[in-house]
């Protein structure tokens, strides 16, 4: 019994060290591993197997049948990299005298407004903060007074990871980190990459940018807050755009806004790049929760806070006239380097 499963394993071994091409590694898997190849002729022999030796035989040609299979990938990957080899090579009998071409990249978009979004905070004593993708669940819920049961968290279709960890849905999962790195006063923005399991339009995208900001201090009130937000906007649209402030709930802010602007694709007349609505929400805002300070290390009666999450993409959106969010993960050179601008 024996005999046969390690006669065709040694069978194999002098085969497929001989195999030079991806047709003979084809022949060789349809030999050995096809449906009239020696591993089913094996285990239709099986009938005439005795009782007892049965099991150990089946397993010994499951056994053999996946050695055969690694082997036939593992000689798979090793033609392609003597295939890759044998390229390069060949392309190394370049032609000196061929035109170089002197073209140079350009910056995505997303880059440059996040560029330009940290130049104007900085300008106004903002620290600059970067924060990991990938966050834990009191990150991006519980510190922000999202409780586990808290029907809020219904609102972000979120990425797990088999961790337990999960993609981060908003950047405000960065707030508790960086209000125990500073403590307070502080000024802070921390732009980054969010992700929710939403389904992809014109509007939509799984995976976007937010700027987040906070701002903590003695009596800091709404009116800083609204003293901020025109600042940004004006500076970095160059001229005067129509907001709108209405109320907005977030479990972390109390009272809660939304920041919307005035389509500048369509005017307001309404368009696909703003549901139709003629306004875009920019940027959700509000004074931070005293919870959300106390589990901070602020404490909540000596101060306060306001806290912002600009979408980032919907800036560059707006700012660049980009018709469909999707173009900005879309890779396309073409599309993407006509927003090189500096
Ligand atoms: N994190 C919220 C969101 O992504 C936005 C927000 C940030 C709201 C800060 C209020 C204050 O939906």
């Amino acid at each position: 019994m024996d005999d046969r499963t390690s006669r065709l394993r040694e069978a194999f071994a002098a085969r497929i060290a001989q195999a030079q091409s991806s047709d003979a590694l084809e022949s060789l898997r349809v030999e050995y591993l096809g449906k009239k190849g020696h591993i089913a002729d094996l285990m239709s022999s099986l009938r005439e197997v005795r009782k007892e030796d049965k099991k150990e035989f089946g397993q010994r040609v499951n056994q053999l049948k996946s050695q055969i299979e690694a082997q036939l990938v593992e000689a798979r990957d090793r033609l392609e990299i003597l295939e890759e080899q044998r390229m390069i090579d060949q392309a190394e009998d370049y032609d000196v005298t061929m035109p170089m071409s002197l073209e140079t990249g350009s910056y995505h978009p997303i880059t440059l407004i996040q560029r330009e979004m940290e130049e104007i905070f900085r300008t106004m004593g903002f620290t600059i903060e970067d924060f990991s993708e990938i966050v834990d669940d009191y990150n991006c819920f519980e510190a922000l007074n999202i409780p586990p049961y808290h029907p809020a968290r219904d609102m972000q279709d979120t990425y797990y990871l088999s961790t337990g960890q999960l993609l981060k849905t908003h950047t405000s999962a960065a707030q508790n980190s960086i209000m125990r790195k500073y403590g307070a006063p502080l000024r802070a923005i921390f732009p980054g990459r969010c992700f929710r399991n939403e389904a992809t339009d014109a509007c939509h995208e799984n995976t976007f940018f937010q700027m987040e900001g906070i701002m903590i201090d003695k009596d800091i009130s709404i009116s800083n807050l609204i003293y901020f937000m025109k600042k940004m906007l004006s500076e970095v649209f160059g001229q005067d755009v129509t907001v709108r402030l209405r109320p907005g709930f977030f479990p972390f802010v109390e009272p809660g806004f939304e920041l919307d602007i005035q389509c500048l694709i369509c005017g307001g007349d309404g368009c696909p790049s703003c549901k139709n609505s003629g306004w875009l929400e920019l940027c959700p805002c509000g004074m931070i929760h005293p919870n959300v300070l106390r589990y901070g290390g602020i404490d909540p009666e000596e101060y306060t806070g306001f806290a912002f999450g600009l979408g980032l993409t919907r800036l560059a959106m707006m700012k660049y006239g980009i018709k469909d969010i999707r173009t900005l993960n879309s890779g396309s050179l073409s599309a993407l380097s006509q927003f090189t601008g500096k």
